[in-house]
């Protein structure tokens, strides 16, 4: 059975449907905040915000500060969202690439990322030299992404070769997120697993995307035969 996300599901189902680009982003979050303490004032990065509903969930259930920083959506139409959702005096659009970031180093007391870090973060170079020097000692840092329930010698299942490309080989273990960020010594891992019922999870986005952007992504689940994808849940704080 589908967990439930009471956060979530006071946010209308439209304004998220309008607006998401992966799984219920909202769902990821409101899982991906158990594990962090996110207080009012906080500065806090939103890497890879899309249309940026994630960033009005942070602004609004913990008033806290957000940099709602993306690629490949206008921060002038993120910010019209922000404006429409009350927020945008606490909530800053930003367009930047990952490696391109304008922000001084030490500047946020947290940094998220939903279903986004797998795009740039899975560079063993990311982590120790770019995301978490942004952080402030003592800082949080927690990313939710679409990964695989173990590693393979090819790099994907064989139930879905003819899916696989491009960006999906940085799809990953749990165990393998771990290391990259455990090695560097720079942060204490505070959460690694997978969700439950990933599927259930991904599914609603698969169908609404099938529909409105004809994309595959119900064929894609279903031909997940030996359920290997998985949404993985990863936090930890920088050392001091
Ligand atoms: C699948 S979308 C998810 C967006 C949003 N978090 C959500 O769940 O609806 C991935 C997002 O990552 C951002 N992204 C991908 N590569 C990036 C890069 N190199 N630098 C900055 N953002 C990037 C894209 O702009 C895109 O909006």
């Amino acid at each position: 059975m589908l967990k439930k996300f009471p956060k979530t599901e006071q946010y209308d189902e439209n304004w998220i449907h309008e607006n998401w680009m992966g799984p219920n982003p909202l769902w990821l979050l409101e899982e991906l905040c158990q594990h962090l303490e996110l207080k009012p004032g906080m500065k806090v990065l939103d890497m890879g915000c899309g249309k940026g509903i994630t960033s009005v969930y942070l602004a609004k259930e913990f008033g806290v500060t957000v940099f709602a920083n993306d690629l490949w959506i206008s921060p002038t139409e993120n910010l019209k969202r922000f404006e429409e959702a009350g927020i945008s005096d606490r909530v800053f659009p930003i367009h930047a690439e990952a490696h391109a970031l304008p922000y001084a180093e030490g500047f946020f007391d947290a940094v998220i990322s939903i279903d986004s870090y797998q795009y740039y973060g899975a560079d063993e170079l990311y982590f120790p030299c770019t995301l978490s020097k942004l952080v402030k000692p003592g800082g949080q840092i927690g990313i939710v992404v679409p990964g695989l329930t173990r590693e393979f010698d090819q790099g994907y299942p064989q139930t879905l070769k003819k899916h696989w490309v491009g960006e999906m080989f940085s799809f990953h273990s749990k165990d393998w997120w771990r290391h990259l960020w455990e090695k560097t010594g720079i942060a204490e891992i505070t959460a690694c697993y997978e969700m439950e019922n990933p599927k259930e999870l991904w599914f609603p986005w698969a169908i609404w995307a099938q529909e409105h952007l004809r994309f595959d992504d119900v064929d894609f689940l279903n031909s997940d035969r030996n359920n290997d994808l998985s949404i993985i849940v990863m936090s930890a704080v920088k050392h001091e």
